[in-house]
């Protein structure tokens, strides 16, 4: 029997999809490399955007008629559209063919329904953001050097764009232990990369009430022994603070690359994104990681076209990218999600939203290019992570300050640091050679 899984959204789907490879791989089954070879077709949806919601409709939806060819081909709709208030039913309702529905604290309920005959028309999800998974769930990793390890789960914040809370509940920190042993496990297994993962990393422990922070967290993995490379993500500028930008200066293995999404630069939209920092303190944190780490590379989430965002709170964002110069961004289009506080507010014509995009892109892939520019001539580590498919005869993988790079060579060089000379720079990506040069 044969699975195949499609992940929508973040590292935390991406994630989750490992852990139903996991349950899949323990009740035999193996993965299949398309829709028509596989016995279980897996989604795993994520809601956050509208895009991202009409991509999964889609593709669901083009379904229907294998499923009608073939009616034992069982098809599992899992993730957080599943979570939303009414969305478990009302993907059932669209998608009359879908088998099996599971929530993001029911997923290990899978093994057992696809082994009953009766698994047809199932659904189980538990709207209630409090329940946890009582389980483990074995992990089946597909992310090539790099091993995602979960400290938290949920988010407090509500920010009034958002929809993560309401899908995925309270922010419930994993016991310290548990992660550190994950770690071991996985420098034990050879993975040269563990990225952290939470939707709000820098709040881990305190709902633990027993003095564990981030901060501590990361030190304590740092000092593991072993060549690793340490990522985390994602942070929120109101919890983000000195003392964890000092463990990260005064660590080799945890990398110089931090996200840290600002989502606009207007105090006023800050304010009414719920977002508790001014663009003042933002800078403020900044200054002192460029002083700490002066080859860092930071990354953000910007948004623009939230209600009520006039033409001035837009250029107070294109400022702010200009000040900080991030090395890159992803650059959103609000897009209101049904059941937040900003999806009531008065919204902003299409043609406006448009027009703001396409010039914070163009703003930023020119700071993108510039910073990229810096690079070239330079020596830097690089953790050879996959071939890079688009040339073929070439692997590529990322500097410590995050950038891919591209170099000749053979997928033997996978999971190996490698000094590489930058020779050329194409926007974001770099391409190189391998040097015996000293490294920057
Ligand atoms: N519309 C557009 N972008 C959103 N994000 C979160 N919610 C929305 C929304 N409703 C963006 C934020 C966040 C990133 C993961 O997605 O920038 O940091
Ligand atoms: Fe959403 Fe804000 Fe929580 Fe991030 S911090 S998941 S943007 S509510």
């Amino acid at each position: 029997m044969k699975y195949f899984i499609v992940t929508y959204g973040c590292q935390m789907n991406v994630h989750e999809s490992e852990k139903i490879a996991g349950m899949l791989v323990d009740i035999g089954y193996d993965a299949a490399s398309s829709y028509e070879e596989a016995d279980v077709i897996v989604f795993n949806t994520c809601c956050i955007r509208d895009t991202a919601e009409k991509r999964a409709y889609g593709n669901i939806g083009a379904l229907k008629s294998m499923k009608k060819a073939d009616p034992d081909k069982t098809i599992v709709v899992v993730g957080c559209m599943t979570q939303q208030k009414g969305g478990a039913e009302a993907l059932k309702k669209k998608f009359p063919f879908v088998d099996i529905i599971l929530g993001t604290n029911s997923l290990d309920k899978l093994p057992v329904l696809l082994q009953e005959k009766r698994a047809k028309s199932r659904i189980a999800v538990n709207e209630d953001p409090t329940v946890d998974l009582s389980t483990e769930l074995p992990i089946y990793r597909t992310s090539g050097t790099n091993a995602w390890i979960n400290i938290m789960y949920g988010c407090n914040n509500f920010c009034t764009y958002c929809i993560v809370p309401y899908v995925r509940g309270r922010e419930r920190s994993r016991a310290i232990a548990d992660v550190i042993a994950d770690v071991k496990q996985v420098l034990s297994e050879g993975y040269k990369e563990i990225t952290l993962l939470g939707q709000n990393v820098d709040s881990y422990g305190n709902d633990l009430k027993d003095g564990t922070n981030f901060a501590g967290l990361l030190k304590e993995i740092a000092a593991l022994d072993g060549k690793f490379r340490l990522r985390f993500m994602t942070s929120h500028p109101k919890d983000f603070n000195k003392e964890v930008v000092d463990v990260i200066a005064a660590s080799s293995n945890i990398c110089h690359n931090i996200h840290l999404p600002i989502q606009s630069g207007s105090n006023e939209i800050l304010r009414r994104m719920n977002r508790k920092y001014t663009v003042e303190q933002y800078l403020e944190i900044i200054d002192y990681i460029k002083a700490k780490m002066p080859d860092v590379g930071i990354t953000s989430d910007i948004m623009i076209g939230f209600p009520g965002e006039t033409e001035e709170d837009f250029l107070l964002t294109c400022d702010l990218v200009k000040k900080v110069r991030f090395s890159n961004a992803f650059t959103f289009v609000y897009s209101p999600r049904k059941g937040t506080p900003a999806a009531t507010m008065e919204q902003i014509p299409a043609d406006v939203k448009k027009s703001r995009i396409t010039r914070l892109v163009k703003l930023q892939n020119d700071i993108t290019k510039e910073l990229s520019d810096l690079y070239l001539g330079n020596v830097y580590e690089i953790l050879i992570e996959d071939v890079n498919p688009k040339y073929p005869g070439t692997v590529c993988g990322r500097t410590d300050s995050g950038r891919l790079v591209t170099i000749d060579g053979d997928p033997s060089l996978i999971g190996s640091f490698v000094n590489v000379k930058i020779t050329k720079s194409r926007s974001a990506s770099l391409f190189g050679e391998i040097s015996q040069g000293e490294k920057k």
